[in-house]
């Protein structure tokens, strides 16, 4: 399964409004940013660019750090990592999400327990993540589905009180809102994904981990640039040498004693080139410009389905902000058969997409004992409910009506008598 495949299948059908192949729309002042970098007799990797993006990324978030990685599904990996998670461990989930959220857990000796979402949005609900608490629970990795953001008030009231921390997968949450603070810095860490299909991009690929704790940005900096991650504590003493001489000679005064006491991981190499970093800070100006757009295209696809019996968008309060890097809405299955509603939007040149398949059905995770039954309302809405219509800033007004037109028409059509 991918995060880049249409409803619609892989064939060569040309939709008039096709999901989009590039979400965030590359212009002039991006061709340009990238040229600067390849003309000018610089390393292309490990600079100034990469350091100015990150700089300005912490700052739109709100966060002490923000380190750029090659991916969001690294980001991801390397958040869950901070984790430490031992055998005997849980961490509470959501099922409705692109599997790299939670991907890395197989990896680890834990539980994972799939926390439901809520009857009418894709996030999390958070209590039904009340309800999974045990005293072994160590984190909640949750979505803000489609730039929806989850309630976090409640969920981060509930860490608090037990203790748990909370990592955001952000990845499309990047210009959504949240009680007038940014998806990604509400969590103890944030994830995006600067992925071609995402609100903004990076050349194609990259990622970003944003959070507060000096310590563990100290780690991912040091395991991003193939340093192994493990407390340096005592190594002069045990093995006789310095690990980083120049710096050693630099702190005369104090005991430079680092060392291999605990080693967690070995380190890989994450960095975001300089050329994607120089197009990632054009893209993140024109941010406002590019979400504008998403909120302006939302806007009129809601207002034709709001006269429309039988369909319904998610529940969304006055203090959160839509980032809509996709634009969902539910059908009530009794009036509609939703597939056949999606075979006539293809018919009508609409390309729709799915999202996502329940995480907890997906083979691997059946294989860890999760079956169907165990999140009904994620189940419901994947199987006979929710529809996401193309929506991004590359679409055209004339797109943008054909696919209102279709909407209505195809919905007309295939409504049960
Ligand atoms: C919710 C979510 N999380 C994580 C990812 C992974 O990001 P990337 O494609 O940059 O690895 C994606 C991407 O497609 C996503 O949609």
């Amino acid at each position: 399964m991918t995060d880049h495949g249409g409803a619609g299948g892989a064939g060569p059908v040309r939709y008039a409004v096709p999901y989009p192949t590039v979400g965030a729309t590359i212009g002039e002042r991006e061709l340009a940013a990238v040229r600067e970098v390849l003309q000018a007799d610089i390393p292309l990797s490990g600079g100034a660019y990469r350091e100015m993006f990150e700089e300005k990324f912490r700052e739109f978030i709100g966060t002490r750090h923000a380190i750029s990685v090659t991916s969001g599904t690294v980001a991801l990996e390397l958040a869950i990592h901070l984790l430490d998670l031992q055998p005997g461990d849980e961490v509470i989930a959501t099922p409705q999400t692109y599997q790299a959220t939670i991907q890395p857990l197989l990896n680890y000796d834990i539980k994972v327990r799939f926390a439901d979402i809520e009857a009418h949005s894709p996030n999390i609900s958070v209590s039904e993540v009340e309800k999974l608490l045990t005293k072994n629970t160590r984190a909640v990795i949750l979505v803000h589905y489609g730039g929806l953001p989850v309630d976090m008030r409640p969920l981060m009231q509930l860490s608090e009180n037990h203790g748990f921390a909370v990592i955001e997968d952000a990845a499309h949450a990047l210009g959504s809102m949240y009680c007038g603070r940014r998806p990604g810095s509400i969590g103890h860490i944030g994830c995006f994904s600067f992925h071609s299909s995402k609100n903004i991009t990076t050349l194609g690929e990259g990622g970003m981990i944003t959070l507060n704790r000096d310590d563990w940005a100290e780690r991912l900096r040091r395991i991003r640039g193939n340093e192994a991650d493990m407390d340096l504590l005592g190594y002069e003493q045990t093995f006789g040498v310095s690990r980083d001489p120049p710096p050693h000679a630099l702190y005369p005064g104090r005991a430079y004693t680092h060392i291999c006491s605990a080693f967690r991981r070995a380190g890989t190499n994450a960095t975001l080139s300089e050329p994607a970093s120089a197009m990632g800070l054009v893209q993140l100006e024109r941010l406002p410009e590019l979400a504008a757009r998403r909120r302006q295209i939302a806007a009129r696809i809601s207002d034709e389905l709001s006269a429309i019996s039988g369909v319904r968008l998610p529940d969304q309060s006055a203090d959160m902000v839509h980032a809509y890097h996709l634009f969902t809405f539910f059908v009530d299955a009794e009036q509609y058969d939703r597939d056949e509603l999606i075979r006539c939007l293809a018919d009508q040149g609409v390309e729709t997409y799915l999202r996502y398949f329940p995480l907890h059905l997906l083979p691997e995770w059946r294989a860890r004992g999760h079956c169907l039954g165990e999140c009904p309302v994620a189940e419901r809405s994947w199987f006979f409910e929710h529809v996401n219509l193309p929506c991004h800033p590359g679409m055209s007004d004339d797109q943008v009506e054909a696919l209102t037109a279709a909407l209505s028409a195809a919905l007309l059509k295939v409504r049960r008598r």
